[in-house]
């Protein structure tokens, strides 16, 4: 059974790798360069040991094993979710055949790039967040982002297994690549903008965790219909992993608005900057940000090469089975709002097929509502007016129908000047990233935390707050 998974080899891995010499040797020489990458790329902070899931078992009940790790001796590994051997094609013109075990010829070089963007994501993340570690919050935050890091590292793992398995040479240098590109690297920068920029401080941390990790979610769901099994099978255990990540960005922003909710009342003020806290305005701003550069993730609203994967079963929609509707979309239609150059909306009815990306977008929407209700909902419960809320999707858009306009919070189309002036109202300035960063202290004893930030209502796998998550 592939359940379980065997840590006596060098790279642990739940696909008999041991049973493939050459692809054992390929991957055994990669791993020294992943370290390499590891040392120098990932976390800036040294520790001695940091409480740590690790994967023991694919399987629903169980999966994981906490304890101290030595973060470099941390077993980065191969794991596949379980393989159904009945397991058929769920949309596209593929419909109905079983499930691909090899890579078809004809669509290895779009499948082979898929795959080659979901893995670039990865540690394009790690090295984003490589400073934050001097700066955490508490022990447990310290430890929450070792997680996600070295999550991430192994996600980047999942995917070098699918290169150097299914796609020969080209698919080795692709794995090279993942480790030579570099986030913000003037050179050779990460594929997609997003993962380019810095995450600077912890209350970006959190909204990258929100925002940005739960595009990867909607990213890996839909991998996980492709006809390609390998491929589903890893984005399936991958998103189970995920769910961590999130977890950290929704209690992490609850926390944020918890304590400024706290000191909003204390001090009976909006203001609670100079009480070393997060204005509330700060936070919308950070939403703001955080939220538009992750739709960009989505890509354009009308997708030929969405289209195209869809059809040959490359990649299908978020939660495909679950949808009512023939799983082909040669005769749907949908509708598609644009700006206007003489700032008015209009609305185009497009073939659905055509819009692959706007449906996967809107899925990821109604998801990130849910988080600012959490949050409007502690407001609440403070007796405190002031809501959070969701710029409008054509709101600071680099990418799509909408990049080229200016369009305000609300989704109204402004011209160039006050589109200027509205700009330091509505995106965190180079002056709250400068205030934000004065807040970041680090709080290495146990069981205390910065003032900016609530602590959690709970630890890690049953152990209380003030744990030594972290030694130091
Ligand atoms: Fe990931
Ligand atoms: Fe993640």
């Amino acid at each position: 059974m592939p359940e379980k998974i065997d840590y006596d080899s060098k790279i642990p891995n739940n696909v008999s790798l041991a049973d493939d010499r050459r692809l054992q040797r390929a991957l055994e020489g990669w791993q020294p360069k992943f370290m390499n990458w590891w040392a120098e790329m990932g976390p800036t902070l040294e520790t001695h040991g940091v409480y740590l899931r690790t994967a023991v078992s694919v399987g629903r009940d169980g999966w994981a094993h906490f304890d101290h790790v030595n973060v470099p001796d941390y077993r980065w590994g191969i794991f596949l979710a379980e393989r159904d051997p009945d397991r058929t094609i769920a949309f596209g013109e593929h419909k109905g055949e079983p499930a691909w075990q090899q890579v078809p010829g004809e669509y290895r070089a779009d499948l082979q790039r898929l795959i080659v963007i979901q893995g670039d994501t990865e540690p394009a993340s790690v090295e984003q967040q490589k400073l934050l570690g001097l700066s955490a919050p508490s022990l447990y935050d310290l430890r929450n982002l070792f997680q996600v890091n070295v999550e991430e590292g192994r996600h980047l793992w999942a995917m070098v297994y699918l290169l150097h398995a299914y796609f020969g040479r080209e698919g080795r240098e692709e794995a090279e690549g993942l480790l030579h590109r570099n986030s913000g690297s003037p050179d050779t920068p990460r594929i997609l903008g997003a993962f380019n920029e810095e995450t600077a401080d912890w209350l970006a941390f959190y909204m990258f965790t929100y925002f940005t990790d739960r595009d990867g979610k909607y990213q890996l769901g839909t991998l996980k219909e492709s006809a390609f099994d390998p491929l589903s099978r890893t984005c399936e255990f991958m998103l189970k992993e995920e769910a961590h990540h999130m977890f950290v960005g929704t209690t992490g922003v609850d926390r944020v608005v918890q304590r400024s909710a706290e000191l909003i009342r204390e001090h009976d003020t909006m203001d609670i900057a100079a009480h070393g806290g997060i204005p509330l305005d700060l936070i919308q701003k950070y939403i703001n940000f955080h939220y538009t550069v992750s739709l960009d993730l989505f890509g354009s609203e009308t997708s030929t090469n969405a289209a195209n994967y869809y059809t040959a079963g490359l990649k299908g929609r978020w939660m495909e089975p679950r949808r009512k509707d023939d799983h082909q979309l040669t005769d749907d239609s949908a509708e598609l709002r644009r700006p206007r150059e003489d700032g008015t909306w209009e609305t185009d009815e497009l073939q659905k097929i055509l819009l692959l990306n706007l449906d996967l977008r809107g899925e990821y929407i109604a998801d990130c509502q849910t988080g600012v209700k959490r949050w409007n909902r502690i407001l609440e419960d403070a007796g405190i007016s002031f809501r959070l809320a969701l710029p409008h999707p054509g709101f600071n858009r680099q990418v799509g129908i909408n990049s080229g306009h200016h369009i305000t919070p609300d989704g109204t189309i402004v011209d160039e000047q006050t589109w200027q002036d509205g700009q330091k109202h509505w995106l965190p300035s180079s002056e709250d990233f400068a205030f934000v960063r004065s807040l970041m202290h680090p709080v290495y004893e146990r069981g205390k935390i910065a003032s900016w930030v609530a602590p959690p209502r709970q630890g890690i796998n049953g152990k209380p707050f003030d744990y030594e998550y972290v030694y130091l």
